[in-house]
């Protein structure tokens, strides 16, 4: 085999970068001379070959067709687990701030749920009964009553309405409002860990790779409240046996909260006419300011 000309393959990456050079956003023209940079970089580092090349093209195709109106999004969950949706979080929230920490979003939100009742049972299917409370406020601790918190979790099948079609519309899903002292209070069914899609391109690359699809047990929050910066996050269940190996690598230390389990006579089972045993978590929101 002759010696690569590596002087060919230099001018064939410049003349790429160079094609951009007019772009006349300025971001956009970084962006995608250093995508471009990078992509040949990678192919040149790695001497793809161009089996390689079409079996990625393959991939990415298939991805795409994989992709839905409602709920389904293969390519949100490829950037998951390749780590790219937590890293990109990471930059966005690369100031320190005093607040409460952001995680993935994930591809199984839903705009346009029930708005709930403060302590409203948002399982609209029975299961193992759960509360969750606490507050949301500013990193100076003052209440920020009438914040939203849109929440979302899979039921103990392991999926979300929408995706699991035979489930009641809204089910486990719901908007919910502080109060007037900045609190909140949601009841449901304690969260389960559930296995990320697997029956499409990204399950087909974790079985190659000899990777597991599991996420732990959470609750999904998106939270709003005027002059404050949205929080996605989720809440986990501490004692979840993949909490230190979460498919889409979402798991932060702050966010991880114990579900203790509480009998019918507790008081917060009359508070909130729960009427059988249940688990209690609790979890205070702080919301950053917008700049
Ligand atoms: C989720 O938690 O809903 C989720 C996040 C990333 C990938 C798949 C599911
Ligand atoms: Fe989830």
């Amino acid at each position: 085999m002759s010696p690569p000309d590596l002087a060919s393959e230099r001018e064939i990456t410049a003349r790429a970068v160079n094609s951009f050079a007019h772009t006349p956003d300025a971001r956009l023209r970084f962006l995608l001379q250093k995508l471009v940079g990078h992509l040949h970089q990678f192919a040149a580092e790695v001497e793809l070959s161009e089996a390689e090349w079409s079996k990625a093209i393959q991939f990415l195709t298939a991805t795409g067709q994989k992709c839905d109106d409602v709920v389904r999004q293969e390519f949100i969950l490829l950037s998951d687990v390749l780590g790219l949706s937590m890293l990109v979080d990471a930059i966005e929230h690369r100031n320190g701030v005093q607040a409460t920490e952001s995680t993935v979003f994930g591809p199984f939100y839903i705009a346009g749920m029930p708005d709930r009742e403060y302590g409203e049972n948002m399982a609209l299917i029975p299961g193992s009964a759960s509360l969750i409370t606490g507050s949301v406020r500013d990193p100076d601790g003052n209440p920020l009553p009438g914040a939203t918190l849109d929440v979302w979790q899979t039921a103990e099948n392991g999926q979300y309405s929408g995706q699991d079609v035979t489930q009641p519309h809204g089910n486990l899903r719901g908007r919910y409002r502080a109060d007037q002292h900045g609190r909140y209070a949601i009841r449901s069914v304690v969260p389960v860990s559930y296995p990320i899609p697997t029956d499409g391109p990204v399950g087909t690359l974790l079985q190659a790779s000899d990777r597991h699809p599991w996420r732990p047990a959470h609750l999904h929050f998106m939270l709003d409240a005027p002059g404050h910066r949205r929080l996605v996050t989720h809440v986990f269940n501490d004692d979840d046996p993949y909490i230190d190996s979460d498919a889409v690598f979402g798991v932060k230390d702050s966010l991880r909260v114990a579900y203790q389990p509480c009998s019918s006579a507790h008081p917060l089972a009359g508070q909130f006419d729960i009427g059988m045993d249940f688990h209690h978590a609790h979890f205070d929101f702080v919301l950053e300011g917008r700049a």
